[in-house]
């Protein structure tokens, strides 16, 4: 039986998975990998959409494919390559731009999210038009999941509109994808400041774990980590927020129920449980850093796994847009 297609895309950053990131997606993807047919794309020409610094760009996205492939996704079992390396992608976006509603593509509100601050004014017409190619990224490869945030529902409806739009003018030729979000996971809040989620974009850097961070930093970050006034360690988001964050990625990384750890530290202070947090942190990551490391030393062999990846998924892509080029009559 052929496994449901599933494709997904990372955006290429220098650390690309913090603690937030590796429970809320990647764990899942590395599941979801098992029972699909998983395509994971290192989106690089979205990354273009804002001002980007070349040499950066081409060292983000080989850090972000090694920090993945370390992590669990597995580039022999999925397919996991760098968008500009399969030229279809904006070839097929340029065509849905085409059947995109000018309107349509202002009511993303993404792209107000965005811009709110600066003004639409400054920025550019590819920011705009994201979604489009976001919509080209899972059409071309018929995709039926696609594992997202809930931030992300509003482009998935688009891609499946422009799907079904393309198919009652054309003749069918898209599969159109399943909304398909992902469960809720346990959330992780900033160490520094657990009313907010840890984010890559957050503010306090030492309150992000992020995955290719040393062992001794990890430790360090979880050590000075904000914790609440009195001393017991108890589950209490509301009350103890901090403790309760500390308490989360425990449960997460050990496998260990919040019961069972309110339990285990009854009685106990707040660095008994910082020295447990900061040692199950280290014990799951190391493995991983080193990993990513040793790919990250050997650029040449990393290249050489994605132009691979890139070759199987252009297989693919290239039959779709040969499907759409000549439905529109090129
Ligand atoms: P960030 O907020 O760091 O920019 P993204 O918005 O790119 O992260 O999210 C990528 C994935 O990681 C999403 O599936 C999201 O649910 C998950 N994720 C991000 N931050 C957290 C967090 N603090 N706790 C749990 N999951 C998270
Ligand atoms: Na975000």
């Amino acid at each position: 039986m052929t496994k449901p297609r599933l494709f997904s895309g990372m955006q290429p950053s220098a650390n690309s998975l913090h603690i937030g990131n590796y429970i809320g997606a990647l764990l899942q993807w590395r599941e979801l990998q098992t029972t699909h047919d998983a395509i994971f794309c290192v989106v690089d020409l979205h990354a273009i959409t804002v001002p980007q610094d070349p040499a950066a760009l081409r060292a983000q996205t080989r850090r972000t494919a090694a920090q993945y492939i370390a992590a669990g996704i597995d580039p022999a079992r999925s397919t996991l390559f760098v968008q500009s390396h399969v030229a279809a992608h904006p070839q097929l976006a340029w065509v849905l731009n085409t059947i995109t509603g000018f309107g349509e593509a202002s009511r993303m509100t993404q792209f107000k999210d965005k811009t709110a601050k600066q003004g639409t004014e400054a920025a550019s017409v590819g920011l705009f038009t994201y979604p489009v190619l976001q919509a080209a990224d899972v059409l071309l490869y018929d995709a039926v999941v696609v594992p997202v945030g809930e931030d992300q529902r509003q482009h998935i409806e688009l891609t499946r509109d422009l799907a079904q739009r393309f198919n009652s003018r054309f003749g069918t030729t898209f599969v159109v994808p399943e909304v398909s979000i992902l469960k809720e996971t346990a959330k992780i809040y900033d160490l520094q400041n657990p009313a907010s989620k840890m984010s890559k974009s957050g503010e306090t850097p030492a309150g992000i774990i992020w995955l290719l961070d040393e062992p001794a930093v990890t430790a360090k970050k979880i050590r000075s980590a904000v914790t609440d006034t009195g001393r017991e360690v108890v589950y209490d988001p509301e009350g103890k927020p901090g403790v309760s964050n500390l308490l989360t990625i425990l449960s997460v990384v050990t496998g260990a129920s919040l019961d069972a750890l309110a339990a285990q530290y009854d009685g106990r202070g707040y660095g008994d449980l910082k020295k447990d947090v900061a040692d199950a942190v280290v014990a799951e990551f190391e493995p991983i850093r080193t990993r990513a490391l040793e790919l990250l030393d050997d650029p040449a062999e990393l290249d050489r796994v994605l132009a691979g990846n890139a070759d199987r998924a252009a297989e693919i892509a290239d039959a779709t847009l040969a499907r759409v080029y000549d439905r529109v009559g090129f």
